[in-house]
């Protein structure tokens, strides 16, 4: 009966988050929170971004081998938010060459001055967890990763629903409000509601530990 009773209410009760990461060592995790999600809009495995525009498209199968093998090999970066032992969400950055493949890549490449340092390319957080705030947290953390890798000019594509009703799926890159309320600042526009945004980091050594 207890064990019943602790296993309803373990649901409810969350650690402080903390972030790690992305990295052999806490693959295990994340592999775990994309397998539960059914492999990310069916098997994306966190991968669209790493691609070319117009590479050939693989499997679920396919692709989380190439997304383990880039881990493996320090080419995907990602704050994982971790509530205990259990990976809750994460943010994806890395180098501008690491993340080729942004949306609105035509219009970006219109009017493009210099690339920038860093991209933040894609969010994600567990079904059951939405509406804490992890993805803001995730953020933050993803910003002191990139300030502890040597900082620089960063990038993002969030998208601007402000006031409309909108699927969580449509907000994979995060909303302008987000990076807003992280002291980026809007760019250009470069389709209906998705803005360039940029803000520039200097190099900092920080801790991991949540507020
Ligand atoms: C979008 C997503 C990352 C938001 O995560 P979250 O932890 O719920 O977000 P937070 O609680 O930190 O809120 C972040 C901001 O987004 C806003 N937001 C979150 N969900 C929203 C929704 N469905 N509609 C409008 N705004 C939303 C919040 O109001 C908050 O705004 P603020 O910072 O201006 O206050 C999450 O819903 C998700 O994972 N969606 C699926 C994304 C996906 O499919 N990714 C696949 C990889 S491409």
């Amino acid at each position: 009966m207890v064990s019943v009773f602790h296993g309803y209410f373990a649901r409810f009760i969350h650690m402080p988050l903390t972030s790690k990461p992305l990295a052999p060592d806490t693959w295990p995790a994340f592999a775990h929170l994309v397998e539960k999600h059914n492999g990310i809009f069916g098997g994306c495995w966190c991968i669209s971004f790493h691609l070319e525009p117009g590479e050939k498209r693989h499997g679920a199968a396919a692709y989380r081998a190439m997304k383990k093998e880039l881990v493996r090999q320090g080419r995907a970066h990602a704050a994982l938010v971790f509530d205990g032992p259990n990976a809750v969400g994460w943010c994806q950055f890395g180098p501008t060459a690491e993340l080729p493949n942004i949306r609105s890549k035509k219009a970006y490449e219109e009017a493009l001055g210099e690339l920038p340092d860093w991209r933040i390319t894609c969010f994600f957080v567990d079904r059951e967890r939405r509406r804490e705030g992890i993805a803001n947290y995730a953020l933050r953390e993803a910003l002191r990763e990139i300030a502890r890798l040597g900082g620089g000019t960063v990038e993002a594509y969030p998208e601007d629903y402000t006031g409309q009703k909108i699927s969580s799926s449509f907000l994979c890159s995060g909303t302008l409000g987000m990076f807003e309320n992280a002291g980026f600042k809007k760019a250009r526009k470069i389709a209906m509601h998705r803005w360039v945004v940029v803000k520039r980091l200097p190099s900092k050594q920080t801790s991991r530990t949540a507020n």
